[in-house]
């Protein structure tokens, strides 16, 4: 198979990267990398992998690979998308970018919740596979079995989600406010007469002042947020709360019945996992042994933590998540609202579950696996 990477040096393509790599899924491929800025130039060394890259903007070698994974963007997926298409091309299309997600001829990939619905669509012969918004495909993860089961009659989920989704410059911003912030305070927190208060005003002078880096997050994130993600669309939506219905129905397969699904998406000071909290109404009241049994039996990554203090704060906080596969969830009982509604705490990493693995194991499924 003759796969082509675009974008394999951003954030999200060196974290697939980094995922092919260790689970040697490069072996047995041909693989071609693409670059926008530097064709000719020396390509990541792979084994079977073409030695020089080549011009991502070159319709007739990209048409000469059996599949393209590109992680370069929506700007590229725009432009380059259609006039491939255009000209025959009839190889397989798998992309992070959003730009697809919702086109009718295209599928949205995560396999350990919708391996039925992406194996109908490759009998039927569709070629576009595309990732997932990362709060959606984490949720999912999360809450598989629920869904699997239908027994989900709408849910909730208020996002707190990390600076890693708006991308890589927003991520090294955070840090930057970070330690501008810690410098505007060093001085007080040094003074051993300075209250915490002394300290708060001196924090909140320099998040108001002006000169803290907030060109990318255009308001300061370092010892605050911010609620809202993404552009306005109808009903006083953002675009992000408008894909957690529009992609999990997608996604099941059952956009012809939907589950309502939606909440607010808020940008926290986390790096690279989304955490989201959820609130559930069940189609039916169910003991909590059973939901819990449900929750954790769904796939093979999701663990459900118990809900005390000493497991929380051990396992369900992006300092414990970031970089790993597992997508924990916790918190989960039922609420005083009635015997069918539950209340959970998810934690997971952006890059993994949220963007890079739902396209290798995509490969994977193509390859017969
Ligand atoms: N839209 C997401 C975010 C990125 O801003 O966090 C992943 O889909």
């Amino acid at each position: 198979m003759r796969v082509g990477f675009v974008g394999w040096r951003g954030m999200v393509g060196s974290v697939l990267m980094e995922r092919m790599r260790a689970e040697n899924d490069f072996a047995g491929l041909e693989s071609v990398f693409f670059s926008t800025s530097n064709p000719g130039g020396a390509a990541p060394k792979v084994a079977g992998g073409d030695p020089l890259l080549k011009d991502a903007r070159d319709l007739a070698a990209l048409a000469s690979m059996d599949a393209i994974i590109t992680c370069q963007g929506g700007d590229y997926t725009s432009a380059i998308h259609g006039p491939l298409r255009g000209r025959g091309w009839k190889g397989w299309w798998i992309d992070a970018a959003s730009t697809l997600r919702m086109a009718p001829g295209s599928v949205i990939i995560l396999d350990p919740v919708n391996r039925k619905v992406i194996e109908r669509a490759i009998k039927e012969g569709k070629k576009d596979y595309i990732g997932g918004n990362c709060t959606v495909s984490l949720m999912l993860m999360a809450l598989g079995g629920l869904f699997e089961r239908d027994l989900i009659e709408w849910l909730s989920s208020m996002t707190y989600q990390a600076a890693s989704g708006a991308g890589a410059e927003n991520m090294t911003e955070l840090m930057k406010q970070m330690a501008f912030l810690a410098g505007e305070c060093q001085q007080v927190m040094a003074d051993p007469a300075a209250s915490a208060l002394d300290m708060e005003k001196q924090a909140t002078a320099a998040l108001r002042g002006g000169h803290m880096p907030t060109e990318k997050f255009g308001a300061p994130l370092a010892a605050s947020l911010i609620p809202w993600i993404d552009r306005a669309v109808e009903h006083g939506q953002t675009r992000e709360e408008w894909k957690g219905s529009a992609e999990t129905n997608k996604i099941l397969g059952r956009e012809d019945r939907p589950i309502p699904v939606d909440g607010l998406c808020v940008r926290v000071g986390s790096l690279r996992c989304h955490s989201q909290g959820f609130t559930l109404k069940l189609r039916k009241a169910l003991p909590p042994a059973e939901v819990a049994e449900i929750v954790k039996g769904a796939n093979p990554w999701v663990r459900l933590v118990e809900n005390t203090k000493e497991a929380t704060l051990a396992q369900l906080t992006p300092a414990a998540v970031s970089g790993k596969l597992e997508v924990p969830i916790g918190r989960l009982r039922p609420m005083l609202l009635g015997p069918e509604y539950y209340t959970a705490f998810s934690v997971g990493d952006q890059l993994l579950w949220g963007a890079a693995e739902p396209l290798r194991r995509m490969l994977g499924i193509l390859r017969g696996g």
